[in-house]
């Protein structure tokens, strides 16, 4: 079972996701065990002082490398075989069985389908949500990845992680009503393509019809239908989709 350990310093922001969701269903049946760790339990003195003032200056405070050790190395990642290069550190925990150890990071690379199905594949996957002005660089060593969400910057990692959490836990078996055929043909998928458009009844509403090979019954037409609108929607709204790389 896939094991997912969130090192955060808002553990109560998971409350909802926890209790809500398809992640919480997928928790209940089995498919993936979670585990909000909360950064502060491993602060430092009596304040318990997970952050510090940057050397150099700089605004704000930013997250202290001893407690991000000590919380990760609880979570069973052994940190001396991780690199400051998360590629190495990457392939490293490839050939090791160590968890894989994402870094929630607007610097990170942007995380893709693919990147689900690649974690949905993993036994242990322990995600770091930062906080405050980041992370102490050296804290990066600890990352297999480093992955954003997209190009505009948060005030912590937590609905990263948990938009990533999400995403890789709908694809474990059993979670979604469907089975595999549930995600074959959705955006960014097999076919490379964004999804067709879809319908539902009234056959119309407000004047607006439901193509008519979608009431056929015809499988094969149905099929093909979605192939080319699949391919037509792609190239209108995201053209990069359809380059090879
Ligand atoms: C305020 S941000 C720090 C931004 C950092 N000073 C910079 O300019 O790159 C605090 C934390 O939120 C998380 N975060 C913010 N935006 C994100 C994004 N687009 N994708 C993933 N994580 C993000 C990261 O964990 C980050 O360390």
């Amino acid at each position: 079972m896939l094991q997912i350990d969130i090192v955060s310093v808002q553990p109560q922001m998971f409350r909802g996701f926890l209790e809500e969701s398809i992640v919480a269903r997928a928790v209940k049946k089995g498919a993936v065990r979670l585990n909000i760790v909360d950064l502060r339990e491993f602060g430092e003195g009596r304040w318990r002082k997970v952050d510090d003032k940057p050397y150099g200056g700089g605004p704000g405070m930013l997250m202290k490398c001893g407690p991000w050790f000590a919380a990760v190395e609880k979570c069973g990642v052994r940190s001396a075989e991780c690199g400051v290069d998360a590629d190495a550190a990457h392939q490293a925990s490839r050939t090791t069985r160590q968890p894989r150890v994402v870094m929630t990071d607007p610097k990170g690379r942007k995380f893709s389908q693919k990147d689900a199905e690649e974690l949905a594949g993993e036994e242990h996957i322990v995600f770091m949500c930062g906080h405050y002005e980041g992370f102490d660089a050296r804290i990066e060593t600890l990352a297999t990845d480093r992955f954003s969400v997209g190009d505009f910057v948060m005030t912590g990692g937590e609905l990263a992680a948990a938009a990533m959490v999400d995403s890789i836990v709908r694809l474990l078996p059993g979670v979604l009503g469907g089975g595999a055929a549930a995600t074959a043909s959705e955006s960014f998928g097999r076919t490379g393509l964004l999804e067709a458009p879809q319908y539902t009844h009234p056959p119309e509403f407000r004047g607006m019809k439901v193509p008519e090979v979608l009431l056929s019954g015809d499988h094969a037409k149905i099929e093909s239908w979605k192939r080319a609108a699949a391919t037509e929607l792609t190239a209108k709204r995201r053209p990069d989709l359809l380059k090879k790389p």
